[in-house]
């Protein structure tokens, strides 16, 4: 895929640079100094292994401070003459274009020098380079970033640089950072990546954040499949157990404390359990009323859940479990309830899917079949779904036919039938519905289908 989510998700701000604090607010600080004139360290020298944030740290700073700003990388030849242009054309009091080729001067817009590769210079015989650059920083008026991977390699080659430029240095992440901008990023592709596997694809990148954001983007994009080792997978097995076996207490409890108590050794956030349960409710409900209940149970857990983020006033927790544990039991007020073995998120060890909530995939299949069943959605919630989940998990051409006709996608089938939208099931019984659809343009007999209705389908109001 073209779009790099690297770069997608480059950090538009300072703010928004995850860990590093303290160089953050070095670069912060030398950039407020050119507000009161040219100060004395003209340049900042950013040191550090690679995809720790330099290069992004510094067109984030250039937007934060509404500089202009002109990136080069001293490592490709192409990039020696402009640099030299820049030291040789004088003071660097003016703006110039990206070529380095100067405008006449813009009053007041600072432009940001960003120096990318500074070790590197364009190769290692060319000692011109250094001297354009150490040049630059003397010359200019404009604020200077030098970027680095090896310091002592660009003072070997320019030593007055331990002299003209500030040096800020730039750790390696840790494993917790790199989780949480792994967990925003999957958040805003709308997939579900399960925490675990945030955490390993965390420990694996030795602090490079670039090197975790493509992990997770060929993960999510099914070129690679995830690293769980062995004894990996068996922990998560044992866990996976522990687990389902709470939630099923859970869901069976016929008291709020029995429902409570069921879940208190679950160690997942409230927002993963949530996830869990949300997951489990058109499992475990077959009444349409009483299903309705449960996610609206669940619901208010979600605002109870909402406000503990927004206030950091974990006290509303406890309200938030007591909803999502005891309000989603005590929905149940009609008999049988299914015998669940598994429920469903994760459901496996890779433990990915691009599955929609359950909820959302409620409102789009409701809403595909809104208008072939002439029934408002909320009513087709209620009282159909449910139906048709049960119906459709053991008849696949009633799905087959329902999914030509309504236009249901993978995800709508994943969650009537209960199963991943990547599964292999979902995959068949979408790829029969795009033959089907391929068949309906021409006139082939339809007959040797089990027919009903009109059209030789059997279709919803068989049911
Ligand atoms: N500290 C960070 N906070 C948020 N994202 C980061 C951070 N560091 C790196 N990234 C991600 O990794 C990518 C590469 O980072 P980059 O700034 O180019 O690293 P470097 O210049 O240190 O090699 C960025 O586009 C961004 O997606
Ligand atoms: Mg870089």
């Amino acid at each position: 895929m073209q779009d790099e989510w690297t770069e997608k998700y480059r950090p538009k701000s300072l703010a928004e640079v995850i860990g590093n604090d303290h160089a953050v607010r070095s670069i912060r600080r030398w950039a407020d100094s050119w507000a009161r004139g040219t100060p004395r360290l003209k340049a900042l020298v950013l040191r550090g292994e690679p995809g720790t944030g330099k290069t992004s740290a510094s067109l984030a700073l250039a937007n934060d401070m509404g500089w202009d700003f002109i990136e080069m990388n001293a490592s490709d030849h192409r990039n020696a003459a402009s640099i030299k242009k820049v030291a040789g054309a004088g003071a660097v009091t003016q703006t110039f274009t990206p070529d380095g080729d100067f405008l006449s001067s813009v009053e007041g817009k600072r432009k940001l020098v960003i120096i990318d590769e500074a070790d590197n210079l364009f190769g290692n015989e060319d000692r011109g380079g250094a001297k354009a650059i150490v040049d630059t920083i003397r010359d200019s008026g404009q604020p200077i970033v030098l970027i680095v991977n090896d310091y002592r390699e660009l003072t070997r080659k320019a030593s007055a640089i331990k002299t003209l430029a500030e040096r800020v240095v730039f750790k390696r992440l840790d494993p917790k950072s790199i989780v949480s901008v792994l967990e925003s990023i999957a958040s805003k592709e709308q997939v579900r990546v399960d925490s675990d596997v945030l955490t390993k694809i965390a420990e694996n990148c030795g602090g490079d954040m670039r090197a975790a954001v493509n992990d997770l983007q060929m993960m999510v994009e099914g070129k690679v499949e995830i690293g769980l080792t062995d004894s990996d997978a068996m922990g998560k097995r044992n866990q996976l157990k522990e687990l389902n076996d709470s939630l099923r207490a859970m869901f069976g409890a016929k008291t709020l404390k029995s429902a409570r108590d069921a879940t208190l050794d679950i160690d997942r956030s409230p927002d993963e359990l949530e996830k869990w349960i949300e997951e489990g409710i058109p499992l475990e409900f077959r009444h349409a009323g009483d299903m309705e209940e449960a996610f609206e149970a669940l619901a208010r857990a979600d605002i109870y859940l909402g406000w503990t983020r927004r206030s950091q006033n974990y006290g509303l927790w406890a309200y938030a479990k007591d909803m999502m544990t005891g309000g989603v039991a005590l929905s149940r007020k009609h008999g049988p309830r299914p015998d669940v073995q598994e429920y469903r998120f994760p459901s496996h060890i890779m433990m990915l899917s691009r599955a929609k909530g359950p909820r959302a995939a409620r409102d789009s299949i409701s809403r595909k079949l809104e208008g072939h069943l002439h029934m408002s959605r909320r009513a087709i919630n209620a009282s159909v779904l449910p139906l048709l989940t049960s119906i459709t998990r053991n008849d696949s051409e009633l799905l087959v036919n329902l999914g030509a006709k309504c236009g249901l996608d993978e995800d709508d089938i994943g969650f009537l039938v209960g199963a991943d939208p990547d599964s292999k099931q979902v995959l068949e019984i979408v790829s029969k519905i795009k033959a089907e659809l391929g068949e309906d343009h021409d006139d082939e007999p339809t007959g040797r289908r089990s027919s009903k209705s009109k059209d030789g389908k059997r279709s919803l109001k068989d049911f």
